[in-house]
């Protein structure tokens, strides 16, 4: 009996979350969140695990398979867990931000599901809400190629994650390192793979390695064209794929570095050391220096000049390119230009077109399923307006098969990074100043890189296309910790017509489970 109504359950489940395609592979986590006390600066302090590790596990799948975590929650509070960069197909209940879902109460499980269908590539997870990534509960995930689809590059001796970021202590901003014991062993002649993933608060990073070239293959699901960079800007949200081959004879260890970008305040490094089993001793001398700072145009054309290898293989057989997206006519035009925080209702907010957007405690997501009046309004400007801010669950009613530019303006004096839940899209653009229509005439029409983060910077906008083929309602977000949730996101809604209107009453089964959860 028992057994009877558990089958019927995950049947619906099936059915319900367009999850588990017939032969696909199954990977199964099991995960506890937890406090632990660390000391990741010399300082002891409260940090999130997951089952003890800071950072957490990798989360290892192959393209297509289905992923299963069932997270239980050990701290005091409710934490919901984000998957950056998956794009969860026709699944956005699964995207595990509070547009989507509720946050798992403290002392409860909660068993996120989904394929990760049409993937491959470099990803972080980390916790979405209340500051937690501050304190820790993130890492890496991996998603291989299938066996059939050859790899543009040779098979790796080693495989080494990095997640870097900056970190508070006692108040003041310093810069953190995770890798433990801070050493990394290597064998001289050997070529490891560096996935190295941003999952800090709101500074880019620059990181490099002394007197070693860092052979970019990969962003974010994209293989790129292979070109040695010997440091490369990592903005917050993004992940990076290189190879690293232990090329030099000397006979001591190595410097890998990052240091915070444009930022005043701290120039403080995280440090970790490159070990060849064959050192005789440690690193000489002062860190590798970063790229001139007084330069505004380096970090830009270093952006610009990752590009996709449109000839590769990536998750499907066909090469990268053959999605000719330069050739596609645009739909839908979407120009969003934040500001730098300013007061709304006497509140301290941040802004996308003069909208500060108020997360309701209801998940849209739910509001949309069960026609729950006045929860959002599907009203969001395509456009700056001309008004005074004001806060609002305002959303983007965006158009299901669309082919969609969206031109982010950043007014602010920082950079900002945005990420976009459900999708890759392709960076065709990035320029100081103020987009005009004019600009459409440098963008990249050919082997832009298809990736889920971007960054903005400080004056200046970055344009991206995006098919939205994937039914959902998605967070589109500053992932700069403040920048978000002092307001500034947005979703969009997403909704195929044909199927929109289906429902049935194993739909209902599975949500009136989910129901006591609303907080
Ligand atoms: C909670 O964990 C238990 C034991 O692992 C599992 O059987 C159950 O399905 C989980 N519940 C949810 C809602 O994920
Ligand atoms: C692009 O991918 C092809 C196919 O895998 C590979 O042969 C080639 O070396 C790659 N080119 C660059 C510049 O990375
Ligand atoms: C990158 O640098 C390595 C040496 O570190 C060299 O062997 C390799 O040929 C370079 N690759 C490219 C594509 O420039
Ligand atoms: C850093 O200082 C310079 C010069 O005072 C200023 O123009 C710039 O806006 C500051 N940058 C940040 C990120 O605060
Ligand atoms: C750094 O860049 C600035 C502005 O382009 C230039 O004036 C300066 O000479 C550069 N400094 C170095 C050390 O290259
Ligand atoms: C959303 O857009 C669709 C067309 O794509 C339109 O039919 C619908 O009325 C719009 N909804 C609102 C609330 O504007
Ligand atoms: C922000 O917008 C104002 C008004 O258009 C402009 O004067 C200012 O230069 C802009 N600042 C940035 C950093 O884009």
């Amino acid at each position: 009996m028992a057994s009877k109504s558990w089958w019927i359950f995950l049947n619906s489940l099936v059915g319900f979350f367009n999850f588990a395609f017939a032969g696909d592979p199954f990977v199964y986590y099991d995960w506890k969140i937890s406090y632990i006390s660390a000391a990741p600066l010399g300082v002891k302090q409260q940090v999130i695990a997951i089952n003890g590790h800071f950072p957490g596990p990798i989360l290892e799948a192959t393209t297509n398979w289905n992923v299963v975590v069932n997270v239980k929650n050990d701290l005091d509070e409710p934490v919901l867990i984000t998957w950056n960069g998956i794009q969860h197909r026709k699944n956005s209940w699964q995207d595990g931000v509070l547009g989507t879902n509720c946050p798992i109460p403290a002392g409860w499980n909660w068993t996120y599901a989904f394929q990760v269908k049409d993937q491959i590539g470099s990803f972080s997870y980390f916790p979405s809400t209340n500051f937690q990534r501050a304190a820790g509960g993130y890492g890496g995930i991996i998603i291989n190629n299938r066996d059939v689809i050859p790899v543009p590059f040779g098979n790796p001796d080693g495989d080494i994650t990095l997640t870097i970021g900056d970190w508070f202590v006692k108040s003041h901003k310093d810069l953190r390192k995770n890798i433990e014991n801070g050493v990394i062993n290597v064998e001289p002649g050997k070529t490891y793979r560096f996935r190295v993933h941003n999952v800090g608060i709101s500074t880019s990073l620059n990181f490099r390695i002394q007197n070693h070239n860092l052979l970019l293959v990969e962003t974010e699901g994209s293989y790129t064209v292979q070109q040695n960079y010997t440091n490369m800007d990592i903005h917050v949200g993004q992940s990076y794929y290189f190879l690293v081959t232990m090329d030099q004879i000397g006979s001591n260890d190595y410097y890998i570095v990052a240091t915070p970008r444009f930022v005043n305040s701290t120039k403080a490094s995280g440090v970790a050391i490159l070990h060849y089993s064959n050192s005789q001793g440690p690193t000489p001398g002062p860190l590798p220096d970063i790229p001139n700072e007084s330069d505004p145009s380096f970090s830009m054309n270093q952006a610009r000049s990752i590009r996709m290898n449109v000839s590769a293989g990536a998750a499907r057989p066909n090469p990268q390119g053959s999605f000719k997206y330069g050739e596609i006519t645009v739909t839908d035009v979407y120009l969003f230009q934040n500001r730098p925080p300013e007061l709304i209702n006497g509140k301290r907010r941040t802004t996308l077109n003069g909208i500060s957007f108020f997360a309701p405690s209801t998940p849209l997501k739910l509001a949309q399923q069960y026609n729950i009046l006045g929860i959002y309004k599907l009203d969001f400007p395509n456009r700056p307006m001309n008004r005074p801010p004001i806060i609002d669950t305002s959303v983007i009613n965006a158009t299901y098969k669309g082919f969609t530019e969206i031109i982010l303006q950043n007014n602010d004096t920082t950079v900002q990074n945005y990420h976009l839940d459900g999708y890759a899209f392709f960076v065709v653009g990035m320029d100081y100043g103020v987009w005009t229509e004019n600009s459409r005439s440098v963008y990249n029409k050919w082997d832009g890189v298809a990736r889920s983060t971007t960054q903005v910077f400080p004056g200046a906008w970055t344009a991206i296309l995006v098919y939205l083929d994937n039914a959902g309602i998605w967070n589109l977000r500053a992932q700069n910790l403040d920048s978000w949730y002092l307001g500034q996101e947005v979703y969009l809604s997403v909704v195929n017509p044909e199927v929109s209107e289906k429902r049935t009453r194993l739909k209902e089964f599975i949500f009136l489970g989910h129901l006591p959860f609303l907080w």
